[in-house]
């Protein structure tokens, strides 16, 4: 529910300097900044073919010196601070010119970092040069306004995005171009359009559908896109008329998401109620003398009983501890990979819950010798 006053799915022109403080405290949920990078290019930037590079020479992105765009970075980063709830986080996209920068005033200003993400640019404009590498990633900090509270990261969503495997802090994803670039009279409408994809996993892994989404430097409105594309509220925050123009004019022609609230939401299996192994037996969907499969092939085995423990060999007990003994005696530990994998739900689980997982889907296919589909993700190395 969004505090009174929250002006919801709007572009409000003007600087967010002056517009932040306007909005109520805490009454955000997460923030998507792209600032500007004080790029302080020196000279014009021509390619070989004698055609000039469109770089970023815009007036928004100049400041007389590096004390003003520090005073301007911790301005508005302590202006958002203050709009976030506590268990707000704030994402800000930059690259080498400015994200040091930002990084060292958000951690002074309290925010606690919570991961570096490389926006790796799988088409990248080419150092025509020569004379440095190619300049092909940009840089994601994504912080929590206070460090311990709670906060959004869908695994599950991120995991499913990626076929399955845990996402990780390198994310390959074109630049903006084709007909997402926005473009006037032939000209691209901003030298910093960021692409729709990008936006889309940045909202997903760190929102949920219902809430609301801040970005502070608009521009033409990309992050408003993928809010609107997933369900969740967005404010945005732009200086430049031409920008406000074009983002508003893309919003209206962005549909609202057929999908209701529940469809946006990722599937949490944590989060499914769990079933005695036991009424299985009761509501005969399994049967006394059943026999279950363990294993990456399905090679060892159990029996059900009819008071739904397992028999595998002389060891009798529950389902979880047979699954465990079958699987130390196979080589395996418990707490790991599950026996019968499927993309087991975490691999730092203890014993009990990765073995009852475990169990529970054996007893749940039946089939016998299902393939292994564990996940490969090992602990929390850096
Ligand atoms: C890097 S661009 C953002 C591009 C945007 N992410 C997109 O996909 O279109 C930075 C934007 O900040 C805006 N800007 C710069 N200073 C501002 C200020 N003080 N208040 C509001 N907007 C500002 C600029 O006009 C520019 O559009």
């Amino acid at each position: 529910m969004a505090a009174p006053g929250v002006p919801l799915d709007q572009v409000l022109q003007g600087d967010c300097l002056d517009l932040l403080p306007q909005l109520p405290a805490a009454s955000v949920d997460l923030v998507f900044a792209d600032p500007p990078y004080n790029l302080q290019l020196r000279q014009e930037l021509w390619r070989p073919n004698n055609t000039r590079v469109e770089a970023v020479t815009d007036a928004w992105d100049q400041f007389p010196d590096l004390a003003a765009c520090d005073q301007f970075t911790q301005e508005w980063l302590g202006a958002c601070r203050r709009v976030l709830q506590r268990s707000g986080t704030l994402w800000v996209i930059g690259s080498y010119h400015n994200i040091y920068r930002v990084g060292s005033i958000l951690m002074d200003l309290g925010f606690w970092i919570l991961n570096d993400v490389v926006w790796v640019k799988t088409n990248p404009m080419p150092n025509s040069r020569g004379v440095r590498f190619t300049h092909a990633h940009q840089t994601l900090l994504w912080a929590q306004r206070e460090e311990g509270a709670p906060y959004t990261f869908d695994h599950h969503a991120m995991k499913s995005l990626n076929e399955g495997l845990q996402m990780r802090s390198d994310w390959q994803l074109p630049v903006c171009s084709g007909r997402e670039r926005l473009r006037l009279a032939g000209v691209k409408a901003h030298s910093t359009q960021k692409p729709e994809a990008l936006l889309y996993r940045v909202l997903l892994a760190s929102s949920s559908p219902g809430q609301i989404v801040l970005d502070p430097p608009f521009g033409t409105g990309t992050t408003g896109v993928a809010a609107r594309r997933l369900g969740r509220h967005w404010i945005g925050i732009e200086r430049e008329a031409t920008y406000v123009a074009l983002a508003r004019r893309r919003l209206a022609r962005e549909p609202a998401p057929t999908l209701p609230p529940a469809a946006l939401a990722s599937l949490n299996p944590r989060a499914l109620p769990r079933i005695p192994f036991g009424a299985l037996l009761e509501h005969g969907l399994e049967r006394p003398g059943a026999t279950l499969y363990f294993g990456p092939q399905g090679k060892t085995s159990a029996r059900v009983l009819a008071d739904g423990s397992l028999q595998a060999g002389r060891r009798r007990g529950s389902i979880h501890q047979i699954a465990c003994a079958l699987r130390r005696a196979t080589g395996g530990t418990c707490g790991t990979t599950a026996t019968r994998a499927h993309a087991a739900s975490s691999p730092s689980t203890g014993c009990a819950r990765s073995c009852a997982s475990a169990a529970t889907r054996a007893s749940l296919r039946r089939a016998p010798r299902p393939p292994e589909a564990h996940s490969p993700q090992g602990g929390r190395g850096i």
